[in-house]
């Protein structure tokens, strides 16, 4: 049974916390070596090329200030973050810096609708309180942030009615949601965890991605947008557009990777750049980081969101391939010729930057795998923590903890997976990938319902869990009934485990 694979970490006495601590440490480094090589995979073929259209991005002279005024209407903006706890720290970082870059941008703070939890200023982790940075050296982001929708009211529900308009559908929160025109431009930007055809939120349910081009179809059929851009950070973010949105809805969207790898922290405790000493925390995402950085420094009235696109995936990308991903783009690629400026306006004190294709920006020798980012940050609390103390003792359960989880719904899928189709197919079925193109499942309720079933008997899938998803949806891709997979989940999970990543108690994820 799965629950004995755990056994180093239960038995283990409370005085040989230096054994615990190395065997700790052993997993991480194997977890982070396995991580390491799945995310290195060759999928350069995936990545869309379009060289003959290449020369038509960079446009031979500017347009006047006044001509792009114009054609703008009103800009709108919906930022999210998808996660809490501290150890996320650079989810809301993200969406902080963003609410910054667009208020400079000329944005009004009636257009821009902001979702983050809210629980970051002030944790009592949080060696500056009342400020959130978003890079080492860098501003607080955090004042002035509208708090339109936090805690328990950053919910899928509301971001869909955000996004629709429709404030009936809203519960809680400020109300505030995109009542746009014909002639306006819509900007989304979501951060987070995130799995193959999910996206986490802080509250339950997930972002399935069937749901949410459905929304997005809603908003074109409703013809209150002139163009919209998505920028998604999540790992295997692909995924929520790949084989899924379709062209002419006018939709651009860029992700930080493909459908089938990690996306990456940034400004990590013991990478380089690092944040400052005290932060025992990421402080961005790579991609986010990104394009974020490019948009600070530049007059966006003369950079495409093609060349935004160009100099991102050259910065989220990694030669050496130990880490980084692909940033890849959908839909409407044609709407990447425009200028950023209709999206993000642009700051008056860049006005007389002229762009330079080439990325100026420092470039980070080393990231860290969203999925162990909040491993890195209970190890760094646990090393700088004096001995003996209830703080090192809180961030070594807390570790531990993580880590029996993973083990967990790892150990569990994969019996699943062999009760469902023998011990040597089993794995395959599990771990096959659809080609390029195809959505990752046929039949989206299937995998919510069989979502919800191992759940049930198995516990949360949770942040890390989410990684499980390709899993299940080939589960439903071969057939499988609810009434098969509840014997199969019953009999792989004899009880759910009492550590808090795995309770129910916040409800199904589906
Ligand atoms: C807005 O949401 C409400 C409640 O969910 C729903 O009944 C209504 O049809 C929605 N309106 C539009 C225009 O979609
Ligand atoms: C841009 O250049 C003009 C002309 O040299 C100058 O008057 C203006 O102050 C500059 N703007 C900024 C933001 O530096």
């Amino acid at each position: 049974m799965s629950t004995n694979k755990f056994t180093p970490f239960r038995y283990i006495s409370p005085e040989t916390t230096m054994t615990r601590y190395a065997v700790g440490a052993l997993f991480f480094l194997l977890l982070s070596t396995v991580a390491f090589n799945v995310e290195s995979r060759n999928v350069v073929d995936d990545v869309l090329r379009l060289p003959s259209e290449a020369a038509r991005f960079f446009r031979p002279n500017q347009k006047s200030k006044d001509d792009d005024d114009d054609a703008a209407g009103t800009r709108w903006a919906v930022l999210l973050a998808g996660s809490s706890g501290y150890w996320n720290y650079r989810h809301q970082a993200d969406v902080c810096h963003a609410y910054q870059l667009l208020k400079r941008g000329g944005l009004k703070d009636e257009n821009i609708i902001v979702f983050m939890y809210d629980d970051i200023a002030y944790d009592e982790e949080n060696p500056r309180p009342g400020v959130i940075i978003n890079s080492p050296q860098g501003d607080d982001v955090y004042k002035g942030v509208p708090k339109d929708y936090t805690g328990d009211d950053v919910t899928a529900g509301n971001f869909f009615a955000a996004i629709l308009g429709n404030k009936t559908a809203v519960t809680g929160g400020s109300g505030k949601v995109v009542e746009s025109g014909p002639n306006d431009h819509i900007f989304i930007y979501y951060t987070d965890h995130g799995g193959p055809g999910v996206l986490g939120m802080p509250t339950y349910p997930y972002i399935y991605a069937e749901d949410l081009i459905e929304v997005l179809k809603k908003k074109h059929d409703s013809g209150t947008y002139k163009s919209l851009v998505f920028y998604l950070e999540a790992c295997e973010s692909g995924s929520i557009f790949e084989g899924l949105l379709p062209e002419g809805l006018n939709i651009y969207a860029t992700t930080a990777s493909n459908a089938e790898e990690s996306s990456w922290g940034t400004y990590c405790p013991g990478e380089y750049p690092s944040p400052p000493p005290e932060y025992d925390t990421c402080l961005g995402d790579l991609y986010s980081v990104a394009w974020m950085e490019d948009s600070d420094i530049h007059n966006l009235r003369i950079e495409t969101l093609h060349q935004q696109y160009e100099l991102v995936k050259r910065r989220t990308a990694n030669d050496n391939s130990l880490y980084g991903s692909h940033v890849m783009q959908y839909g409407d690629l044609k709407l990447s010729r425009e200028d950023l400026f209709l999206y993000l306006g642009t700051d008056p004190a860049n006005d007389n930057c002229t762009f330079v294709d080439d990325n100026s920006l420092s470039p980070t020798s080393k990231a860290v795998n969203q999925r162990d980012a909040d491993l890195l940050h209970f190890w760094h609390k646990f090393r700088k923590a004096p001995e003996g103390s209830a703080r090192k003792f809180k961030a070594q359960k807390q570790f531990t903890e993580a880590m029996s989880h993973r083990m967990h719904v790892d150990n569990s899928i994969n019996l699943v997976g062999k009760l469902l189709f023998g011990i040597d197919k089993g794995p395959e079925v599990l771990t096959t990938v659809r080609p390029a193109g195809q959505p990752l499942v046929d039949d989206w309720n299937c995998l919510k319902t069989l979502v919800r079933t191992f759940e049930t008997h198995c516990g949360s899938l949770s942040q890390y869990g989410m990684k499980h998803m390709r899993s299940i949806a080939n589960i439903c891709n071969a057939g499988i009934q609810k009434e098969q997979m509840a014997d199969a989940s019953a009999q792989a999970c004899v009880a759910i485990p009492s550590n808090p990543w795995s309770s129910l108690h916040k409800g199904l994820s589906a």
